[in-house]
């Protein structure tokens, strides 16, 4: 493992054992629910990219993928009420069964604009999967339909999830120091 990330981390909270066993559990849950369904799987850029190429290929029914950028945070750990589209969907949505997929779920304040915005665009349905849920910061309410771990109020890297576009390669969750970021 890397030594220069690895000192940052104060302590591992998932391995990457018990990712893939959970990321496995939200995919079975998944399949069942849309048997004979034609997905849309929506990734939130850029924090879900490693939970999504993960969760897609144990998806066994034929599905789109599309990417979709936010800005709610910038640089730093606390998030911000101003949620920008930087870079919206390729494909329409309209009839689709749509899953917004989401690294962590923190004040609310970005899904609950995407979810908005989404289902303006009359899709059949739209359904959250998160892989983190923090339910101690939520500001917004945001309905949540898949998770997969439920955290407490700490900052995570890893998976992913990064501090100031750091530590996304590495392959477990853990808390980061927080004289890292503060
Ligand atoms: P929200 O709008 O406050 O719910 O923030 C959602 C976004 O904030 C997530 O998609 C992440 O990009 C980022 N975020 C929130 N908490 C964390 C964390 O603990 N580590 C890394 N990124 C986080
Ligand atoms: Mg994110």
């Amino acid at each position: 493992m890397n030594d220069i990330m690895e000192k940052d981390i104060l302590e591992v909270l998932f391995t990457e054992d018990q990712l893939d066993r959970r990321v496995t559990e939200l995919a079975e849950q998944i399949n069942r629910d849309y048997e004979g369904k034609k997905l849309m799987l929506v990734s939130v850029l850029r924090g879900s990219f490693v939970f999504m190429a993960d969760l897609a290929r144990k998806i066994k029914h034929p599905c789109l993928i599309d990417f979709m950028s936010v800005s709610s945070y910038g640089k730093g750990s606390s998030s911000s009420g101003q949620v920008q589209i930087t870079k919206d969907l390729s494909e329409d949505i309209s009839g689709m069964d749509v899953i917004v997929v989401e690294d962590i779920l923190d004040s609310g304040n970005t899904l609950s604009y995407l979810l908005r915005i989404l289902e303006q665009r009359h899709p059949a349905s739209v359904r959250l999967c998160t892989l983190l849920d923090k339910p101690d910061r939520r500001v917004k309410p945001v309905e949540v339909h898949y998770s997969g771990f439920t955290i407490p109020d700490a900052f995570v890297v890893g998976y992913g999830l990064d501090f100031a576009e750091h530590y996304r390669n590495l392959p477990y969750i853990g808390i980061l120091k927080p004289e890292v970021y503060s």
